[in-house]
């Protein structure tokens, strides 16, 4: 469908020259000559886009872009000035003009101008409109990869398949295994988690099966295991990859046999659990540097699901961006904020090295800081990653006075990101090379805000 412009200036041949360029493209166009004229057309017929003089009389043109917007209006606006200053250029902007163009306008500039402005409102309409069906989903999101991914965990979610889920940190590996549950028709049973990397290797197994009171020194009463707790229902061991070789030898004889011993007892116990595993570590490469057993992986493997990173469905960004500002707002009691289309665009444009996870983290700061409108200039400030502006090599302190603490802090940062960037990420190893335990390290990383998915 042709898209419908309202050209709206005081001179006649301003008027005409420009809806001859649009007309030209395409565009389907009509013409007021005052604000009010224009607002009373707008009101009783759909135009996408309004292309407005500033100066126009009694109601200027920014006034009437607030009054469309101020009720809620679906339309558009592009502003334009003869000799207008940079604050008016500022001011259109900031009211939600989606570009201001200065007179004369060349035929080339209108035409990027109006195409760009009519993509900007495309995608506000489509989050309005997302908005009102998505509340309830778990799985955000409308990029074909995504549908792919939603029809994929759909039509798993009721078989009993055992799946493993891969994909870089932040994509929402969990959020999968969520809904692989929910839809399931075990749904109202049991859905217990276990982050893999976050046990200490000698109580892997006891949290995993259970334990006998005895078993060993700390075990002063018998405890039951995840396995066990999760009968019937679903488990899900994130960071598969960090589970140590003798607890991988004991789930795969778990998984083959479907019973188990609890740690120090005799006694077998059968268990049903649908067991879904991920990881953001290539298993593959993991195998073939011994620290994963291969039969572990063929049977955990049986299905793969593999979530996309966000840079690669840059389409949802809006929508996700969207929905992470409103909860935000909510949880933080805020005033009602929004986007700025263009700020939408500079999100949109981000590569997202820290996926989901880094988008939400960063909507939330924007939440905070910014004003009830989000400008493109707030999210720019927002996107400087830690990885861009982190540090290459570790210089002494240049004019700053640090305590002994805050300069242990950087260093040891800087130490565990460098080891990590060697290890490619790998947690066990760089804790073998660091000397400490796993966990330690996993804690450690938490601490000092390092996500080691950024140093592979
Ligand atoms: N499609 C989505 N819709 C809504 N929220 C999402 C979506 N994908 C991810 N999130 C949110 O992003 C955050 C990260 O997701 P999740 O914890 O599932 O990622 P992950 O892949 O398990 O990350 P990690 O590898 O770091 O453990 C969560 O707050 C999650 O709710
Ligand atoms: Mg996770």
């Amino acid at each position: 469908m042709k898209a419908r412009i309202l050209v709206v200036d005081d001179e006649k041949n301003v008027r005409f020259a420009l809806g001859k360029v649009l007309e030209d493209q395409g565009y389907e166009v009509a013409t007021e000559e005052s604000a009010e004229e224009a607002f009373r057309r707008i009101s009783g017929d759909a135009f996408d886009l309004a292309l407005v003089d500033i100066r126009l009389g009694a109601l200027s043109g920014l006034r009437l872009m607030e009054k469309c917007k101020e009720e809620s209006k679906s339309i558009g606006f592009l502003v334009m000035s003869g000799n207008g200053s940079l604050q008016e250029a500022a001011e259109s902007i900031r009211k939600g003009a989606a570009e201001f163009l200065q007179k004369p306008i060349s035929p080339e500039a209108l035409t990027l101008a109006v195409e760009k402005a009519l993509r900007l409102r495309n995608l506000e309409k489509e989050v309005v409109s997302l908005r009102q069906n998505q509340s309830s989903e778990i799985l955000v999101g409308k990029s074909a990869p995504m549908n792919r991914l939603r029809d994929l965990v759909q039509r798993l979610a009721g078989t009993k398949a055992k799946i493993l889920i891969t994909g870089e940190s932040g994509t929402g590996k969990e959020l999968v295994a969520t809904a692989l549950h929910r839809w399931s028709p075990i749904s109202s049973k049991p859905f217990l988690k276990v982050n893999c990397a976050a046990i200490p290797s000698e109580l892997v197994e006891s949290e995993l099966f259970g334990h006998e009171r005895g078993a060993f020194t700390q075990a002063h009463q018998m405890r039951k295991g995840l396995f066990e707790l999760a009968h019937e229902g679903t488990l899900f061991l994130d960071e598969i990859g960090e589970l140590p070789l003798a607890a991988q030898a004991k789930l795969l004889r778990v998984l083959q046999s479907q019973e188990f011993s609890r740690v120090g007892g005799s006694q077998v116990i059968k268990t049903e659990v649908r067991v879904i595993a991920a990881t953001n570590v290539n298993l593959e490469r993991a195998v073939k540097e011994g620290s994963f057993r291969e039969d572990l992986l063929f049977r955990l493997n049986v299905v793969p699901i593999e979530v996309p990173p966000l840079r690669e469905r840059a389409e949802d960004v809006p929508l996700l961006a969207d929905l992470f500002l409103r909860a935000a707002v909510k949880e933080n009691q805020l005033n009602q904020k929004s986007f700025e289309p263009r700020a939408l665009g500079a999100l949109q444009d981000f590569h997202w090295p820290g996926n989901v996870r880094e988008l939400k983290n960063v909507v939330e700061r924007l939440a905070i800081l910014s004003e009830s409108i989000i400008e493109e200039g707030d999210v720019r400030a927002q996107l400087r990653t830690p990885k861009e502006a982190g540090p290459l090599s570790f210089p002494l302190p240049q004019g700053e006075e640090l305590t002994l603490e805050e300069y242990r802090k950087r260093a040891e940062r800087f130490y565990l990101i460098s080891v990590l960037k060697k290890e490619k990420g790998n947690i066990s190893a760089s804790a073998k090379i660091l000397g400490v335990e796993r966990t330690y390290l996993h804690r450690k990383l938490q601490d000092l805000g390092v996500n080691k998915r950024d140093y592979f």
